[in-house]
């Protein structure tokens, strides 16, 4: 009997052995609940899939595409192993009849974006790995629905920013593992990660990224330390930054914590200022100043934008904004995305010398002309008592006095920078700002 013939014959077997309808594919091994075709040289999946399998196994070959018509065969598949092909993009629905996946293995693709509808309706994923693609952006609801998630690897990638702000105790109650170790960081939005829950906190993995050393980092890992997490503890000589930003000048910074000897320990939780210092219409120019302690001539700036993430000078390649010598950021047209807080740091590298500031930046909305010139009214009428009636106000970031201009250059209103407003709720600025003609929101004026 020639080799052919056997196989001719095993083929046959299996085939009796499963049930008439249930083929399967070439060069692949049927088992109980697992199709499993890992290593056999695939370009793509096959054809046609039994419906028994709960795990499919498609590693190391050279697929480069997903098909959603070849899941559809598979409506039990509870576990799907991709790694080591050549994935770049997922295209829409792809997982429509797979919403029982519990574990996606996408490691080693070339995925180069991780886009808001690539894990849509897998809401019992628990399991998601990403590690060792080409992924320089995860876009901000992507991971939005993953609600049964636990684990989350995203190591190994070109991750600049990571979307912190979309993690929170009610959408992802179960996440205890989010790995960013080995991406290209160069800080941390400290607000939304002190502001993430604690089971993601304890599993957040970060070291080896590309980190600025400053002391505000140094207090959080510190505190992360002595609070004893395993994602320090286990990975202690990795976490590393980089003096000045500068790659060749790369730190251990809890083994040479002398360059840390003169941060303050702060209390990690810092009030927050709830008003916001500029609030402009859509589509108006901002500018907003950089204004730090530190008054040397020569300075260099950075900014760290919610929608944008890191604005530098030589980084800077965008039409829409622009950053001035001075360090001024000025949005050609602002979007309601442009909203948030936007943080600078004045690096003075002579005297070793660093200060940032915090600017807080609301775009209200357009509405159309006589809404505008209305709200307009409201708002400058409510800026002034405001005004009025919140003193001491520290106006360091004025430039043209309190009036909604047309022109666009409208920069800053007022601002509380310096002051600490316990009672008094941004809520409630923002929901009266979505609800103009209510007359009884006017209610919101700060009573101090
Ligand atoms: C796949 O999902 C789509 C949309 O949810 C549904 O219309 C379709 O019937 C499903 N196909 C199978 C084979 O279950
Ligand atoms: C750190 O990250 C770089 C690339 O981001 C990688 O090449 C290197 O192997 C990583 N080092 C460790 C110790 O994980
Ligand atoms: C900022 O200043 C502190 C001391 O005030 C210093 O330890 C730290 O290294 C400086 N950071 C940068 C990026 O220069
Ligand atoms: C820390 O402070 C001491 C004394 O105040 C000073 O001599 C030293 O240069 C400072 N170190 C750094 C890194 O700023
Ligand atoms: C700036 O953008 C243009 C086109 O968008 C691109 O060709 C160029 O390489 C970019 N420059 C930098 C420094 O990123
Ligand atoms: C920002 O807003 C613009 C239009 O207002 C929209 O096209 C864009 O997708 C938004 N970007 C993000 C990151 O949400």
């Amino acid at each position: 009997m020639t080799s052919e013939h056997f196989q001719v014959l095993s083929l046959l077997l299996f085939c009796v052995l499963h049930s008439s309808e249930q083929t399967c594919p070439s060069k692949c091994f049927c088992m109980s609940d697992t199709v499993r075709c890992s290593s056999v040289g695939l370009h793509e999946l096959p054809q046609s899939l039994p419906s028994f399998p709960t795990n499919l196994d498609f590693s190391h070959n050279h697929i480069i595409r997903l098909d959603p018509d070849t899941l559809t065969m598979t409506p039990r598949l509870e576990k799907l192993w991709m790694a080591h092909n050549e994935i770049r993009t997922l295209s829409h629905n792809v997982f429509r009849n797979v919403s029982g996946l519990r574990l996606l293995d996408l490691s080693s693709n070339r995925l180069q974006m991780v886009e808001q509808h690539y894990f849509q309706g897998l809401w019992r994923l628990e399991e998601l790995r990403l590690f060792n693609n080409r992924i320089t952006q995860v876009e901000g609801s992507s991971l939005s629905g993953l609600s049964s998630l636990k684990k989350v690897y995203f190591s190994f990638n070109q991750i600049t920013h990571f979307p912190f702000f979309f993690i929170q105790d009610h959408t992802h109650p179960f996440l205890a593992m989010l790995d960013l170790s080995s991406n290209r960081m160069s800080s941390l939005p400290w607000e939304d990660v002190k502001a993430l829950p604690q089971l993601v906190q304890q599993g957040l993995y970060t070291h080896n990224n590309s980190f600025i050393c400053n002391c505000s980092m140094y207090d959080m890992f510190r505190h992360w330390n002595l609070s004893k997490y395993n994602s320090i503890k286990d990975f202690t000589d990795e976490h590393t930054c980089n003096v000045n930003g500068d790659p060749c000048k790369s730190i251990r910074f809890f083994r040479d914590n002398g360059f840390f000897q003169n941060c303050t320990e702060k209390p990690i939780i810092q009030p927050e200022t709830d008003l916001p210092d500029v609030v402009v219409f859509e589509g108006n120019r901002v500018h907003l100043d950089c204004q730090t302690s530190i008054s040397s001539t020569n300075l260099s700036f950075t900014w760290l934008s919610p929608s944008r993430g890191f604005i530098t000078q030589s980084s800077m390649n965008d039409t829409r904004i622009n950053m001035f010598p001075d360090g001024t950021l000025e949005i050609h047209a602002t979007t309601t995305n442009n909203s948030g807080v936007y943080l600078c740091t004045a690096v003075d590298i002579k005297q070793a010398l660093n200060a940032t500031c915090k600017v807080k930046v609301i775009v209200l909305l357009r509405f159309h002309t006589g809404y505008t010139t209305l709200l307009g009214c409201i708002v400058t009428l409510v800026l002034i008592l405001a005004y009025l009636f919140l003193t001491p106000c520290h106006c360091s970031f004025c430039k043209q006095p309190p009036v909604h201009s047309n022109q666009g250059t409208l920069s800053c209103i007022f601002s509380y920078f310096t002051r600490k407003q316990p009672n008094t709720d941004t809520l409630k600025h923002v929901a009266f700002m979505e609800h103009p003609m209510g007359e009884d929101r006017i209610e919101w004026i700060p009573q101090s």
